[in-house]
């Protein structure tokens, strides 16, 4: 069933959805004709919409592919080359697959010293994991990230789009667990 995307939160939508189909057609369903149409109503230009866009493609893939670009790129009417150059520019495009739990730990300077070394250690240890591979079963990526604005909480971990704070290598499992839960 098609979701009605409202023009204001096209492009908005939670990012890096558990559920995403990374087969799926960026514009060629329904869906994406919608969500096309809303984030380009939003806006006086084509290329503005183009942040945008590259949030939906990570969000529906799980990361924003050579292809994607292109696509984007062709709806946009801009260059490959510059898509590439804006999605380059920011982390928070995938530009490689991930698990379907993207695991960002806060190893910055707050974390650092609240102990978000033994954190990121433990997610490796449970997931079986080395940074920035994805596990076997597909679950789980983990990788350590920049200051995550979270330095009162440390140690900050984001998972897709869900923050964890205070975390120790004791709850690490616990979260885990809870992943699939909770839809994260
Ligand atoms: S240093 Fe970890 S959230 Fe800022």
């Amino acid at each position: 069933m098609s979701r009605r995307i409202h023009p204001s939160v096209a492009g908005a939508q939670p990012f890096q959805l558990a559920e995403r189909d990374p087969e799926a057609p960026l514009f060629e369903s329904a869906e994406g004709q919608e969500r096309l149409q809303a984030v380009l109503s939003r806006y006086p230009t084509k290329r503005a919409a183009l942040l945008p866009l590259l949030g939906y493609a990570n969000e529906l893939h799980g990361w924003v592919s050579t292809q994607d670009m292109e696509s984007i790129a062709e709806r946009l009417e801009l260059t490959p080359a510059y898509v590439w150059s804006v999605a380059s520019f920011y982390t928070m495009y995938n530009k490689h697959p991930t698990g379907r739990h993207f695991i960002q730990v806060c190893t910055n300077i707050s974390c650092h010293l609240n102990g978000a070394q033994r954190v990121l250690e433990r997610f490796l240890e449970e997931t079986g994991t080395r940074p920035g591979e994805t596990s076997e079963d597909g679950r789980h990526t983990v990788i350590e990230a920049e200051c995550l604005g979270a330095c009162g909480f440390a140690t900050a971990v984001q998972i897709n789009d869900e923050y964890h704070e205070n975390v120790t290598p004791e709850r690490v499992p616990q979260i885990l667990a809870g992943l699939d839960g909770n839809g994260s």
